[in-house]
């Protein structure tokens, strides 16, 4: 994931401070009734309990405040379900498996798979040598490849490998059950680059990578190896058990580079439509959020529900030219700096309407969180009432740059370029506006700004303009604009937190922590949507699913690194994952699809 996609919520290292980044959803959470019945074992030896009435009992429920805006998930305890999870302790306590988890992380972080924006489609060429030829720099990930064929060997055994556009990588477990919706765990197997300058910097090298006691270093420790890894080894611990006999097909999908272009997931999907149909998964779980925060004085666990949208806008300027001893009142670079102002003198809109996930965390934050200051309390809770509420919360959500781009479109000038000789007029002038697009907005709503910014400019020195190739005003003697669009890219559908699917992972997720990690605390946590303003290899995925969650389990670390100098991960966390996936995959494996249908 990229930096933006990581959200500071405020946490207990900063109690001065009283915002936080929110989440929500379309839905509030109604929990709804319907038929579960679960489906007899066709493969006996599975460790599914087979007792009917205790799936049915916990799933259905009430929540502990059922008319609250934000209802407590019910936590579901794996022992309830499963025979024999002795596994768990196993993972958890013993030292030869550490390390053996330590020595496979730390494997893959030496193979460096560095992903660079000017790298060529892999399938621009007909074979991999070809393509190597051209860009020998994606030689690492054959490599790669080879690594995990090496440590992995009964997933190399039993799981099907269909190797998409030369580097993306789908596993398949299949499962007995061809009713049965698959599950896809996707991960990246990229990394971003390091830069050469800083590498005396870092306390072990990037692409070697060491372990401190507490933290495992290295280049894709937390973003996003250590996810790739900790699939990997508890589909082959599930394995080596000989036990667990998948009734739903177990999809791991590997994008090659998330980081940039992002054709890897793109391919994969496509390779996935063609396989088994839209809407034909049951969940896709990605990278994301890691841990969990606390805020107020509450613990929340916050798989993001949504994406912002994307959009790079282009704007190029062309003018006649000529001498600069006899220049106009304004050269092309004078009247594009009067558009930039233009822009920038008029952000987008804030909105907090209840199709933003950060509405529903606020209802979390608000219902669950003792130290929450009441009025803001309040204003949270009558927000879709009460216009004047809606624009408390709306001036309180603004006021920090983290969590104001929850609820607005971004726009922020990164390029200009323009000009080439000291005596020469400009005749070409660009600049590329980069924003992120609020989940109640549109590419088309983002275009319209510029638009009427850009149209003052034409009306006031009477010039030409060109939008995505079509001719707006014609090209005058006085020039043109032209406005193309790269990227663009809407804001994701939002998941649903009102079924099973969402309560099947908040549940399970739930007893990780209070029951796993922190046995000896009495702490509840609360499972609230997020929303995220960068982009996952998720925005490929759409078509496969509505239920899309970005989420690591582990332990959360401010200082992880991510992308700059000394990216490490708490290696604990990394066991926890491991658990969590054990009992999560057997879990969700025993449901009957039934239970997901909307009602
Ligand atoms: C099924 O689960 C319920 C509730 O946990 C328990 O009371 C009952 O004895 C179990 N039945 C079987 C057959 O295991
Ligand atoms: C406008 O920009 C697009 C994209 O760069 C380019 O393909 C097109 O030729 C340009 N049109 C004009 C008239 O400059
Ligand atoms: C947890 O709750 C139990 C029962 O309410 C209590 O006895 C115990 O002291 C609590 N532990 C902590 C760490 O708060
Ligand atoms: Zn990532």
């Amino acid at each position: 994931m990229t930096i933006e996609k990581s959200l500071p919520l405020h946490s207990k290292e900063q109690p001065s401070k009283r915002k936080n980044g929110l989440l929500a959803s379309t839905f509030i959470c109604f929990f709804v009734l319907g038929l579960f019945i679960h489906s007899p074992k066709s493969t006996s030896n599975s460790s599914i309990v087979q007792n009917t009435s205790s799936y049915f009992k916990t799933f259905f429920e009430e929540p502990e405040n059922p008319d609250g805006l934000c209802p407590i998930i019910k936590k579901i305890n794996p022992h309830d379900y499963l025979d024999d999870l002795k596994t768990i302790d196993y993972i958890l306590k013993d030292k030869s498996f550490f390390n053996k988890c330590k020595d496979n992380l730390l494997g893959a972080i030496q193979i460096p798979t560095e992903v660079y924006d000017d790298m060529i489609n892999p399938n621009l060429k007909h074979s991999k040598e070809e393509l190597y030829d051209v860009e020998p720099r994606w030689k690492s990930f054959e490599a790669f490849h080879k690594y995990l064929q090496k440590t992995y060997p009964l997933v190399q055994k039993h799981l099907k490998l269909e190797t998409v556009n030369k580097f993306g990588l789908v596993y398949s477990w299949e499962g007995s059950d061809k009713d049965k919706k698959p599950i896809i765990l996707a991960a990246h197997q990229d990394v971003v680059p390091v830069a050469r300058e800083t590498l005396d910097q870092w306390t072990y090298p990037p692409f070697k990578g060491g372990f401190d006691g507490k933290y495992l270093y290295g280049r894709g420790a937390s973003d996003c190896k250590n996810l790739l890894i900790g699939l990997l080894n508890t589909v082959e611990l599930l394995l080596k058990e000989e036990k667990f006999n998948p009734e739903r097909t177990i999809i791991l999908a590997f994008g090659y580079d998330e980081e940039s272009a992002g054709s890897g997931a793109f391919e994969i999907n496509k390779h996935l439509v063609s396989k088994y149909g839209p809407d034909s998964i049951l969940q896709i779980i990605d990278e994301g959020n890691e841990g969990f925060v606390d805020i107020e004085g509450s613990k929340f666990i916050l798989p993001a529900t949504g994406e912002k949208g994307y959009l790079d806008s282009i704007i190029e300027f062309y003018t006649p030219g000529g001498h600069s001893s006899v220049p106009p009142k304004h050269t092309s670079i004078g009247i594009i700096a009067k558009l930039i102002e233009k822009i920038e003198s008029k952000e987008f809109s804030p909105i907090l309407s209840n199709i933003n996930p950060v509405l529903n965390q606020l209802y979390c934050i608000a219902e669950h969180s003792p130290n929450l200051d009441p009025k803001v309390r309040k204003n949270i809770l009558k927000s879709q009432v009460n216009s004047n509420a809606n624009k408390k919360i709306v001036e309180y959500l603004s006021k920090n740059k983290e969590t104001k781009y929850l609820i607005q479109t971004s726009q922020a000038i990164d390029i200009i370029q323009g000009g080439i000789k000291s005596n020469a007029l400009p005749e070409h002038v660009s600049i590329l506006v980069n924003s992120r697009i609020a989940v109640e907005e549109t590419i088309e709503d983002v275009i319209e700004k510029y638009k009427s910014h850009i149209l003052e400019i034409t009306d006031e020195f009477d010039l030409g303009l060109i939008i995505s190739g079509q001719e707006v005003i014609k090209p005058t003697k006085n020039g043109y604009f032209n406005y193309s669009l790269v990227e663009p890219l809407e804001p994701a559908p939002v998941s649903p937190i009102n079924g099973e699917s969402w309560n099947l992972f908040g549940g399970s997720l739930r007893y990780l922590y209070e029951d796993l990690i922190f046995p000896d605390k009495n702490d509840s946590f609360i499972i609230a949507p997020f929303m995220s303003t960068g982009n996952t290899d998720t925005k490929s995925y759409w078509e496969l699913t509505r239920n899309i969650y970005r989420y690591v389990p582990g332990l959360p670390d401010k200082h992880s690194g991510i992308h700059s100098v000394d990216e490490k991960l708490i290696f604990k966390g990394h066991l926890h994952m491991i658990a969590f996936y054990y009992y999560y995959l057997q879990l969700i494996d025993g449901v009957d699809d039934k239970r997901f249908e909307d009602l």
